[in-house]
């Protein structure tokens, strides 16, 4: 597995917004759906295209189109901040879907809900999920993706905590994760510190 570290500015200029405990709802999403489209941008540098060839005004040009059967993935409900984002970049994709919920006082993920397009075996799938802090919900996601058949999946979060990275590394060192930033620490909470809070809450103001 390969960590990628995206350094881009406008990413950390976003992130630096999206961690500010100021932040209201509205810049939030604005936010969480700028950052998504800079880290998706990252995370398919080998998505597959072919050679195609079109006629400019002045003379024919070759070029690539994306051929790929992409599946992207959210995970309920934190990720769907971050869906709108890369269907703009790859309006082709197909979606699926998993309802993850971190028990408060354990921190341990149970699953409530899946839903996947039938092309997961070929599929290139993009797991999108902002925060991956214990990585018990990150496993729990890709166990269920495999099961479904899925294959080539690359994850996207928004931050990352050491423990998660260790996790997804060691149970599924396929996949490569996506992220801004790998912060220091997880609180007694299980929570990323210094992070920016519950992203889910964030989002959608039910804090
Ligand atoms: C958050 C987040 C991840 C998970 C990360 O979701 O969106 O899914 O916690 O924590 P972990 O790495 O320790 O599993 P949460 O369960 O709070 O649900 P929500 O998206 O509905 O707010
Ligand atoms: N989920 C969040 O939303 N934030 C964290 O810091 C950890 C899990």
């Amino acid at each position: 597995m390969s960590v990628h570290v995206v350094e881009h500015p406008l990413v950390h200029d976003a992130l630096v917004t999206l961690r500010d405990a100021r932040t209201q709802p509205e810049v939030f999403r604005r936010m969480a759906v700028r950052i998504s489209l800079l880290l998706a941008a990252e995370a398919t540098r080998d998505l597959p295209a072919s050679p195609v060839t079109v006629q400019t005004p002045l003379a024919p040009a070759e070029g690539r189109r994306v051929s790929a059967d992409v599946v992207v993935v959210p995970v309920l409900r934190a990720g769907l901040g971050m869906l709108d984002a890369i269907l703009e970049l790859i309006p082709g994709a197909r979606v699926g879907h998993i309802g993850l919920q971190r028990n408060e006082s354990t921190a341990v993920a149970s699953q409530y809900y899946a839903r996947f397009p039938d092309n997961l075996p070929s599929a290139y799938v993009v797991l999108v999920d902002p925060m991956l802090a214990t990585g018990g919900s990150a496993v729990a996601a890709l166990a269920v993706l495999k099961a479904a058949g899925a294959s080539n999946i690359r994850i996207v979060c928004i931050v990352a905590a050491p423990d998660g990275v260790a996790l997804v590394e060691r149970l599924h060192p396929d996949v490569d994760i996506y992220t801004p930033v790998i912060d220091k620490s997880l609180n007694a909470q299980k929570y990323i510190v210094p992070g920016l809070g519950d992203f889910g809450d964030r989002l959608y103001g039910t804090v």
